[in-house]
């Protein structure tokens, strides 16, 4: 029989293979890399409860208010020294570096930086009780000057932005996936490689005339890191799909979209060049599939791999049934429930994520989540946006590109940036 101190025995060996998962090395076999070192103080959030949450595939830090980053002393200093270490290195670990491992770093602490950038407006309504404010905004300032400093040192050049690996490129070459559904294959996993081609058998939307980038709601919750397209394929390929639209226009958008159509939803990165300018690069960090096949769609989802990217593979995990849904993305923005609902905390005040949940374990599937926006079957829903809107064909992607660009240039956040960049030191 087992005694109860071998159960708890048991029960440390079944939570150590989980525990260790939680902050693996990135960027060096070792733990202790100092690029890992400072990623992880922003990605790996460790609960009251022992608990440590490190979702694989965010596109953002697990925090909402940033509280210890800013009213913990001991925390703020944590973090400042592991940025510091990383500012500390010559040019052969930093400005050297290839752009693959530059542009991870620089792309996951620019979420830091635009997630912590954002709490000012939410701070200044709160009162100033005995200077705590005063302090914790000074703290937050020298987290986004360290941050945008190392920021710098990681940025690409131009040329190094247009040759990052560029998954439908790697896709044909390597003859990977098939590039369509096919509802016969016992494996249904396929790969578009031929999503962009200009000629091919898909056709770029949104709901506006001008050019636009359609995933709107998808950008503004990632405060335009990345671009959003929108693209549907039908069986009947270009030609299929132009009438498709005129059919659907005229129609009043009350018509199906054909059976066997492929919508999809691509994600590419935008990068901060040494430039100072903002470019759109071929990096896809999620792609995101709806084919048509009444009565129940079938759902794919790829998302950045970073640990396959930098062993210089595909660079994309696709999705199965056991990989959680992600916070960091609009698609799962309903994890975060009513706002009525009571958010929980923990006891240092910081909410827990979405309010929710403190383990990867226990958040939704990925693909449970799809029909709560989708539905089973999307009939005439072009859009997903809870009605049908009015579709046009978008076809020129540079154009569509440098709208999200302006955008984003135009933000507080990256005028901070480009600001504190240009401090050479204090
Ligand atoms: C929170 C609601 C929500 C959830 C959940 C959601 N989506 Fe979407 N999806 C949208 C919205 C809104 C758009 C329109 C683009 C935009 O505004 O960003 C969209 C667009 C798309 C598109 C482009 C074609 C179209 O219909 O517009 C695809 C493909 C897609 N989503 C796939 C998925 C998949 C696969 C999942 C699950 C893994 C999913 N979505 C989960 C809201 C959602």
């Amino acid at each position: 029989m087992l005694r109860r101190s071998n159960v708890w025995a048991l029960g440390l060996l079944l939570l150590l293979p989980a525990a260790a998962v939680a902050g693996e090395p990135l960027f060096d076999t070792e733990r202790g890399h100092p690029w890992d070192e400072a990623r992880n103080a922003f990605y790996v959030r460790r609960f009251s409860t022992g608990e440590v949450f490190d979702h694989p595939h965010a596109v953002a830090p697990p925090w909402n208010e940033y509280s210890q980053f800013n009213f913990d002393p001991a925390f703020h200093a944590n973090v400042l020294s592991r940025l510091d270490a990383v500012e500390e290195l010559p040019a052969a670990q930093m400005e050297e570096q290839p752009a693959v491992r530059r542009v991870i770093l620089l792309r996951d602490l620019w979420a830091a930086f635009d997630g912590l950038h954002q709490l000012h407006n939410h701070w200044e309504r709160r009162p100033d009780v005995n200077g705590a404010l005063r302090r914790g905004v000074a703290r937050r300032d020298e987290l986004l000057y360290r941050l945008a400093r190392v920021m710098k040192r990681l940025e690409l050049t131009e040329e190094e932005v247009r040759a990052l690996p560029n998954a439908f490129q790697v896709i044909v070459d390597r003859k990977l996936y098939p590039t369509s559904f096919d509802s016969e294959m016992a494996s249904k996993q396929f790969f578009p490689s031929d999503l962009l081609d200009e000629s091919g058998p898909w056709l770029t939307y949104s709901d506006q005339q001008q050019p636009h980038a359609g995933g709107e709601a998808h950008m503004a919750f990632i405060q335009h890191r990345s671009v959003f397209t929108l693209h549907l394929r039908t069986p009947d390929g270009r030609d299929g799909g132009l009438k498709f639209f005129q059919d659907y226009i005229k129609a009043d958008r009350r018509l199906d979209i054909p059976p066997r159509s492929t919508l999809a939803l691509l994600n590419r990165a935008i990068v901060p060049t040494r430039s100072g300018k903002l470019l759109v690069s071929p990096l896809v960090e999620s792609l995101q599939m709806i084919v048509v096949t009444p009565p129940n769609d079938h759902r794919f989802k790829f998302m950045l791999d970073r640990r396959g990217l930098l062993a210089g593979n595909f660079g994309l995990k696709a999705l199965g049934n056991d990989d959680p849904a992600d916070f960091s993305s609009f698609g799962d923005a309903f994890l975060w429930g009513h706002p009525n609902e009571p958010r929980k905390k923990d006891v240092d005040g910081e909410t827990f994520i979405t309010g929710k949940y403190s383990r990867v374990q226990d958040m939704p599937r990925a693909f449970d989540v799809c029909v709560r926006c989708h539905r089973e079957t999307l009939r005439t829903n072009l859009f997903g946006r809870g009605g049908p809107l009015m579709p046009h064909v978008q076809s020129d992607s540079q154009k569509v590109d440098a709208t999200v660009l302006a955008k984003k240039a135009a933000t507080d956040a990256w005028k901070s940036y480009l600001r504190l960049r240009a401090t050479q030191s204090k």
